[in-house]
């Protein structure tokens, strides 16, 4: 009788330690950030918004800096796809007629720099793809996600 108790009480108390350790992991989400961090954090994404937006438009020192090459013909993105028009970023990963491969966004932001564009593809992880990728997500704010959608 006593060993049983003794049984359950330390079984009890491993219960009670596991919930005890869970619950700070559980919780990480919910913090509340403050106004100060949540200004911090959307600073940075403009600012990315901003430099996606000047490699959109084919601006040439943002592309030196950058060391990226996005067109030889003279075209920028912006001239084929106005404020971002026909990205469809909300539309990925599908498959993608062109490339007859199932495709990301990065991957079909390299497809237009490398045939319309005839540029050097970026690396799928490089700032330049991030910053593209950022002002292409931001100009289709608000479109309901699609995935495979064509
Ligand atoms: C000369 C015109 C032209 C230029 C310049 C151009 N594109 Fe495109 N883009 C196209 C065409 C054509 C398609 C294929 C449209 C389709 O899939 O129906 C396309 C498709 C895309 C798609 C996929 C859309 C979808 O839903 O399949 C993305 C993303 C894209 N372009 C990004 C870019 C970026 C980034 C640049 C600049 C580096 C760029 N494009 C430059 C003509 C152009």
């Amino acid at each position: 009788m006593r060993r049983q108790r003794r049984y359950w009480l330390g079984v009890l108390g491993g219960c009670l330690g596991l919930l005890l350790l869970a619950v700070p992991y559980g919780q990480a989400h919910k913090v509340k950030h403050t106004p100060a961090e949540l200004k911090a954090f959307q600073e940075v994404f403009l600012e990315q918004v901003r430099l996606g937006d000047l490699l959109f438009h084919g601006d040439a020192e943002t592309e030196r800096q950058l060391g990226v090459r996005l067109s030889r013909t003279g075209m920028a993105c912006a001239m084929c796809h106005p404020f971002a028009s026909d990205t469809h970023p909300h539309e990925f990963p599908k498959f993608q007629e062109q490339m007859q491969e199932f495709a990301t966004l990065r991957e079909m932001i390299n497809w237009c720099i490398e045939n319309p564009n005839e540029g050097e593809r970026i690396d799928p992880n490089s700032p330049a793809m991030k910053a593209l990728e950022a002002y292409i997500y931001w100009s289709n704010r608000g479109s309901k996600l699609d995935p495979g959608r064509h």
